[in-house]
């Protein structure tokens, strides 16, 4: 089958087969994905739709939305995905979510929670207000929201997933700046770990999944190599499919990080309550990207946290008390 393109979307084909993950996986499943008209969402839908799961893309970009379907559906198969324009901010357009997935589907089973508006990241010093409130109120009563609307019925049914794109920075590290963005990505975090605990046993998994510098950079707007000095040999262009997936920049690309979603979905039950690192999904699944070498190490002793660490390590981020006299 011929690949899809997009004039207004920045895609490469997606195949998770050689990654291990089959086409089957998701099959009978209903995906919403929040903020799923570009990059991360984007990845997230069409790998959750590639392994047989029926998506709603819900997003405020109506452009980029419609058109996310179209790809979906050209992809998989006519009716595999809907459009939904939504505004996660505003209470009646996720009610409005709900209906049409439940119209279209008849239930959902995934609820993936990704919408973000990464430019609210400005200090708290020289930010608004208003910059705060608009990150709380996406981030985190965007997802209150959407969990009221989609989980009762999970738990009814006793099957569900409901997920978050954390951040790894729940305190803003001296490095990064951006303390609006990060404040309503810790209470997002906070909302939905919690809820991990309120719906345990119930048959619906809750979990973090932190993306880490995904994205696809365009190669074709990188300026020309400097023309090579007298004698030296002529400079080449970097080879950005050098780690085997087209598109590669340094970057993850959003295909990869969707293969990561599909299998911590599929592994839901043993992720319940906690966070995972994108490359963390990629090193347990075996996946032969980021380049293994140079992806962070699992530590084989390493211990899940209790609930008691978990709350602990909340309290007390950032470098800790170390005593008077240090
Ligand atoms: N890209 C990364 O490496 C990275 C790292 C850590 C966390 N994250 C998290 O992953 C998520 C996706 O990141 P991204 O890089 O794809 O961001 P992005 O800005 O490319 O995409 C965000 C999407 O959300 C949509 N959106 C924004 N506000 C919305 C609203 N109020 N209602 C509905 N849709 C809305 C946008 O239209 C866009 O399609 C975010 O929650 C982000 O905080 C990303």
């Amino acid at each position: 089958m011929a690949a899809v393109t997009s004039s207004i979307l920045n895609i490469v084909p997606i195949d998770l087969e050689y990654c291990g993950l089959k086409r089957d996986s998701l099959k009978g499943e209903v995906a919403v994905v929040t903020g799923s008209a570009s990059n991360v969402g984007l990845g997230y839908a069409r790998a959750i739709a590639w392994a047989g799961a029926k998506v709603v893309v819900a997003d405020f970009n109506a452009e980029a939305g419609a058109e996310a379907a179209r790809v979906i559906n050209e992809e998989n198969g006519a009716d595999t995905a809907i459009f939904v324009k939504c505004d996660v901010t505003l209470e009646s357009d996720v009610k409005n979510l709900s209906a049409q997935a439940f119209a279209k589907f008849g239930k959902v089973d995934l609820l993936i929670n990704n919408a973000m508006n990464m430019r609210l990241n400005g200090k708290i010093l020289e930010s608004p207000v208003s910059d705060l409130e608009q990150s709380y109120a996406i981030s985190a009563r965007g997802v209150a929201m959407a969990i009221k609307e989609f989980v009762p019925a999970m738990v009814e049914r006793g099957h569900g997933v409901v997920t978050y794109s954390a951040t790894q920075f729940h305190y803003m590290p001296p490095m990064v700046g951006g303390t609006i963005y990060t404040a309503g990505k810790a209470a997002a975090t906070s909302l939905v770990m919690s809820l991990a605990n309120e719906v345990k046993g119930t048959g619906v998994y809750v979990f973090c999944l932190t993306p880490a510098g995904v994205g696809r950079f365009d190669p074709s707007r990188m300026p020309p190599p400097p023309p090579a000095k007298e004698g030296e040999p002529p400079r080449k262009a970097p080879d950005f499919a050098m780690f085997g997936m087209p598109g590669f920049n340094g970057m993850i690309p959003p295909e990869s990080g969707g293969a990561a979603m599909v299998y911590s979905i599929l592994n839901a039950e043993r992720i319940h309550g906690s966070g995972i690192i994108m490359s963390d999904a990629f090193l347990a699944m075996d996946y032969p990207f980021p380049n293994k070498d140079t992806a962070p190490k699992l530590d084989p002793n390493a211990r899940r946290l209790t609930d008691m660490d978990l709350t602990m390590a909340f309290c007390t981020m950032g470098p800790g008390f170390v005593g008077f006299n240090n």
